[in-house]
This record gives structure tokens, C-alpha cells and sequence, in this order.
């Protein structure tokens, strides 16, 4: 049974190449770096020896050239298994120091063993080519330190080539966080502008409270008041026409008041939208928008209807209203279509005018907190929304939003 020596510094290598050599019937011994190699050698001397090149303490260039040196090893053959000098000038050198063979790493298993076979046979029947004289020591010191500066180069390039993906690694996480900061500012804006619409509707559901109802009960009270003072008069003037078309007068106040209560409670909430469900909020509130603008308002809805959750309708609900506010403001268009569709899936939702068209710019602007707003909501039901002009041709605002998520959340 063949003896082989296997140096290799790295741990798992060694192993790997013990086991093999084991598993073909060679006696292994192994060794870590050249040092420890010749000790082992030198007391029990291999048949080969298989040696790493890169290795700490002594490396396989030193190891292979005190192999050929020594009286008691010099006629073992020596064969370089390495994966980091694979440069033909480290192999030649290796060869120039006496080594019979350079293998590089990592060979298929058969290779492998067939070449170390092969290097056996050939020493056995005393074909392997004779030695070269020793490398004198200053040729020997040259050579050596410019194998090391190729690899210590090679390995620059490695360090260099590292650094570049670091830089660019820093890159991504500076745009990254740079995105973070933009979308962070971006909901500032937004949490503002929310916090002003709800200013402003508080504000104008005050101005209805006082103009209005204010002033249906001021006139009641001063009304009931007048009557009340006619009749403790010991004697009662009033004529029983005018007490009657004062009451009158009374009733039409309680209705108005009545009246402005149903419009205050419809600013605070869309109440059609709670009674009658999604498509009747929408047909409401395009009559609704085309009564008040004169904008030709067209609405398309899906005949069987459809199951939302109750924030799904109300979020689809201010996605219309916001995109018509937008058409009245901005679009100067003539008509405006809103479809509801269910496809597949998908329930999708368009609102489109025939106005002037978004400018492109407007569309992802940090400042366009009602777009951003819109998209939030179309988020938050796990769809997306996208707004899309051309030059006086119009603006389409596409949501789509997946119905198993719009009838579940809550
Ligand atoms: N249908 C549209 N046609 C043309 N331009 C539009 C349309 N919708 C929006 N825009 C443009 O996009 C901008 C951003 O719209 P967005 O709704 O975000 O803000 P806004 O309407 O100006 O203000 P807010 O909605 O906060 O009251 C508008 O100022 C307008 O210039
Ligand atoms: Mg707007």
C-alpha cells in the first residue's frame, strides 16, 4: 500500500484529500505546512508527497526545494496541488525547484487520483524526468519573491476588486436612505395636508353651524318670543291670522334647521355612502358634480354590484371624490367617465377627463399631496393607483385593487 504525505494548511482541504486518498487505499499522513512536512518525512518517509504552495510557516516552494536537498527525501516524488498560484511562471518555478508534477485545484477525484497514480507508476519504472540542480540561493531567493509578488498582486486586484463592490454597496444604502428621507418628508407633507382638510371641514361645518342653523334658531327664538309676549298681554291683541302665519313662519324655520342638520351630518360623513352602499354613493355624487360644474359626468358600474368592506368603499369613495375635485379645479374639461370594473380578481377603477392632461411632473411631485394621498389609500387596500395625461387630451386616474383584500380589511 502506497504512502502519501499530504500538506495543506487549510483544515478542510486536508481532510477532504485524506479521506479521498484513504477511500483509494493509500496510507495517509498529513501535515499542515512544509515544516511539520519534513519532520513527518524525514522519520517516516512517503512514497509522494502532495503539497499546498500558499501555506504559513514554510511554503510548498521552500518545502519542495529543501525536499530535493535532503539526502533522505530527495528521491520522493513530489507533486504541487495548489488553487492560488496558477500562474504558468509559479508552476514552472515549482517545477524548476524539483517538483514532478503541478496539479490545480480543484480537480474532479478521478483526475486526481489518476494523476498521483500515474507519478507513482512513472517513478517506479524510473521515468520521471531527473531533477534539476539545486536553485542557488540568491536565483532562488529572486524567483521565489517574484511568486509572491505575483500573488500578493493577484490578491490586490481581489482587495481592490472588494473595495469597488463595497463603494458600490455604500452607494445603494446612501440612495436608499436618501429614498427613506424623501418618503419620510413626503408623509410629513402628507400628515399636514390631512390635518388641513381636516381644519377645513371643521372650519366649514362651523360656518354651517353658525350662518346657517345659528340663524333658523335665532329667528324661532325671537319669533317664539314676540308670540309668547302677546299672549301674557292681559289683553291679546294679536289676531288669530297673524298668530297663525307666525307659527307658519316658526315651522319653515324648524324644517330649514331640520334641513341644515341632514347637510352638516352629510359633511361629516358621506351617510348615501353608509345607506346605499358604493355604487349608488358614486351615481349620487357624479349627478351630484355634474349639477354643480355643468361637467359632463358619466358613470359606468359593474351590474351585479360588489362585496367591500366598509373602509374599501369609503377609501374608493375619496379616491372619485378627490379625482373630480381635481377635474373641476384643474382640468378644464368638458365630460368626465367613471368605470368600476371587476376583472378577474382585480376590481379596477378609472376616472377620466377630457381636459388639458396632468403635466407629467405633477404626477410623482412631492407637493401633489392630493395624488399622494389617493395613492396611500389604494396602498393601504393592498392595490395601486397611477395618474396618466397627455397634452389636452385628458387625465386618467387607474386604480386596481385586489377584491379577496378590498371585501377582508376590516
Ligand atoms: N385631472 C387633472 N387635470 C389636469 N391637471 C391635474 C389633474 N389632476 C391633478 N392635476 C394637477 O396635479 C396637481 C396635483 O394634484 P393634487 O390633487 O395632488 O393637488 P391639488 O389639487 O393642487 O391640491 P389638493 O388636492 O391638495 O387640494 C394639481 O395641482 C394639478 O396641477
Ligand atoms: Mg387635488
Amino acid at each position: 500500500m502506497a504512502h502519501i504525505l499530504v500538506v495543506e494548511d487549510r483544515e478542510q482541504d486536508r481532510y477532504m484529500l485524506q479521506v479521498l486518498l484513504e477511500g483509494h487505499g493509500y496510507a495517509v499522513t498529513a501535515a499542515a505546512n512544509g515544516i511539520e512536512a519534513l519532520q513527518i518525512a524525514t522519520r517516516n518517509p512517503p512514497d509522494l508527497i502532495v503539497a499546498d504552495l500558499l501555506m504559513p510557516g514554510m511554503d510548498g516552494f521552500a518545502l519542495c526545494r529543501q525536499w530535493r536537498q535532503d539526502a533522505r527525501l530527495k528521491d520522493i516524488p513530489f507533486v504541487v496541488y495548489t488553487a492560488t498560484y496558477t500562474d504558468v511562471r509559479d508552476q514552472e518555478f515549482a517545477l524548476s525547484l524539483g517538483a514532478d508534477r503541478c496539479m490545480i485545484k480543484p480537480q474532479e477525484p478521478d483526475v486526481f487520483i489518476q494523476g498521483l497514480l500515474k507519478v507513482l507508476e512513472e517513478h517506479r519504472a524510473g521515468r520521471l524526468r531527473a531533477h534539476p540542480p539545486a536553485v542557488q540561493d540568491m536565483a532562488y531567493l529572486q524567483q521565489h519573491n517574484e511568486a509572491l509578488n505575483r500573488k500578493l498582486g493577484q490578491k490586490l486586484a481581489q482587495v481592490e476588486v472588494g473595495k469597488q463592490a463595497l463603494e458600490e454597496e455604500a452607494g445603494a444604502r446612501m440612495r436608499a436612505e436618501q429614498q427613506v428621507k424623501v418618503f419620510s418628508q413626503q408623509l410629513k407633507n402628507l400628515a399636514a395636508h390631512i390635518e388641513s382638510v381636516r381644519e377645513d371641514e371643521r372650519g366649514s361645518v362651523g360656518r354651517e353651524i353658525h350662518d346657517e342653523l345659528g340663524q333658523h334658531l335665532t329667528g324661532l327664538k325671537i319669533t317664539a318670543f314676540l308670540l309668547a309676549r302677546e299672549f301674557s298681554k292681559p289683553n291679546i291683541t294679536i289676531s288669530r291670522q297673524d298668530t297663525v302665519e307666525r307659527i307658519e313662519r316658526m315651522l319653515k324655520s324648524i324644517d330649514a334647521a331640520i334641513q341644515t342638520v341632514r347637510k352638516i351630518s352629510t359633511l361629516l360623513r358621506p351617510t348615501v355612502l353608509d345607506d346605499l352602499g358604493l355604487l349608488a354613493a358614486i351615481e349620487w355624487h357624479a349627478q351630484d358634480f355634474q349639477a354643480r360644474t355643468g361637467i359632463r359626468t358619466r358613470v359606468r358600474l359593474p351590474s351585479q354590484g360588489v362585496q367591500l368592506s366598509p373602509e374599501a368603499t369609503r377609501a374608493l369613495f375619496r379616491i372619485i371624490q378627490e379625482s373630480l375635485t381635481n377635474v373641476a379645479q384643474h382640468a378644464k374639461a368638458s365630460r368626465v367617465d367613471i368605470k368600476l370594473q371587476q376583472r378577474k380578481d382585480l376590481l379596477w377603477l378609472s376616472v377620466s377627463d377630457n381636459g388639458q392632461g396632468i403635466p407629467e411632473y405633477k404626477i410623482e411631485h412631492p407637493r401633489s399631496l392630493g395624488l399622494l394621498g389617493m395613492k396611500e389609500r389604494a396602498i393601504l387596500l393592498g392595490g395601486d393607483l397611477s395618474v396618466s395625461g397627455k397634452p389636452a387630451k385628458g387625465t386618467t386616474v387607474t386604480v386596481k385593487v385586489p377584491l379577496q383584500r378590498a371585501a377582508n380589511v376590516p
